[in-house]
């Protein structure tokens, strides 16, 4: 794989609140992993390994040929998601995209044997994707699209950098709709989990900020709405944990261009 830019902390094409969300993350990525699993008790995990077993379409190459499968991960933060990739398909180039050089520096420090080689961390906006269209076997995101400022402008990027018959795969925390998991959006997010992310990242802004991200993001339902609508062509949907978090799979259409 081509190797990208060196990491720094200026993206030339972000807004206001993407400059201000690159710092939030840049801030809390030494302690994100260790907030991650003291507060999922690591059922974060769990849900990452769910999210990829299906990330590439079946007749995505196994590598024999020559011809490696390529993944995006965006907001690919520590590279916990690209890790667990790697797992899943060895034969893949991964490239672990985010506009943190924070996230990514302390993801890049867990890349040892052939993790190194497969993997690539590569700066990037999700708004204003490096690859050139119909690139990629499959885009996955985990927990980053409910950060985004234009989550439909960023959805056509995906789509753009997809062959047709690629996949895209988000595993987030979509607005809860179900008693349930509001309930559990309520109680949880909004007192253990502010208390736990200050505690183990020393910044209590971030977590305040992740019940409201929460809040403010699209249910799951009119996610799959807005896929479609930019032109994939959605093929599951997923509650895991009674609708706290979901996965959405979707494909880029064969037959164009
Ligand atoms: C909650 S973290 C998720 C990280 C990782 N996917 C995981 O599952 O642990 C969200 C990540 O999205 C990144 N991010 C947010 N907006 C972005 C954008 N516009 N372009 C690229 N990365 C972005 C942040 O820097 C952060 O690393």
């Amino acid at each position: 794989m081509t190797q990208p830019a060196p990491l720094a902390e200026t993206v030339a094409t972000l807004d206001a609140h993407g400059a201000r969300v690159q710092g939030m993350f840049s801030d809390i990525a030494r302690g994100y992993d260790r907030a991650n699993r003291w507060m999922s008790l690591g059922i974060d995990v769990l849900w990452r390994r769910r999210a990829v077993a299906e990330v590439l379409p079946e007749e995505a190459g196994t590598g024999s040929d020559g011809a490696r499968p390529r993944i995006l991960d965006l907001c690919a933060g520590t590279l916990d998601s690209t890790l667990e990739l790697h797992r899943r398909y060895p034969q893949a180039d991964i490239v672990g995209g985010d506009f943190s050089a924070g996230m990514l520096a302390v993801g890049e420090a867990k890349l040892q044997g052939e993790a190194r080689a497969r993997i690539v961390a590569e700066q990037m906006d999700a708004h204003a994707l490096p690859g050139p269209d119909a690139s990629f076997d499959a885009v996955f995101c985990a927990f980053g699209a409910r950060n985004l400022s234009d989550l439909e402008a960023a959805t056509r990027e995906q789509l753009r950098v997809l062959r047709p018959g690629g996949r895209l795969t988000v595993l987030e925390f979509f607005r809860p709709r179900g008693l349930f998991s509001r309930t559990f959006h309520a109680c949880y997010n909004r007192t253990v989990l502010p208390v736990v992310g200050w505690a183990a990242t020393g910044n209590l802004g971030a977590y305040l900020y992740l019940p409201r991200s929460i809040g403010a993001f699209v249910s799951i339902e009119d996610y799959a709405a807005l896929l479609e609508r930019v032109g994939l062509r959605v093929i599951g949907q997923e509650r895991l944990f009674g609708g706290v978090a979901g996965i959405v799979r979707a494909e880029r259409p064969r037959g164009e261009a």
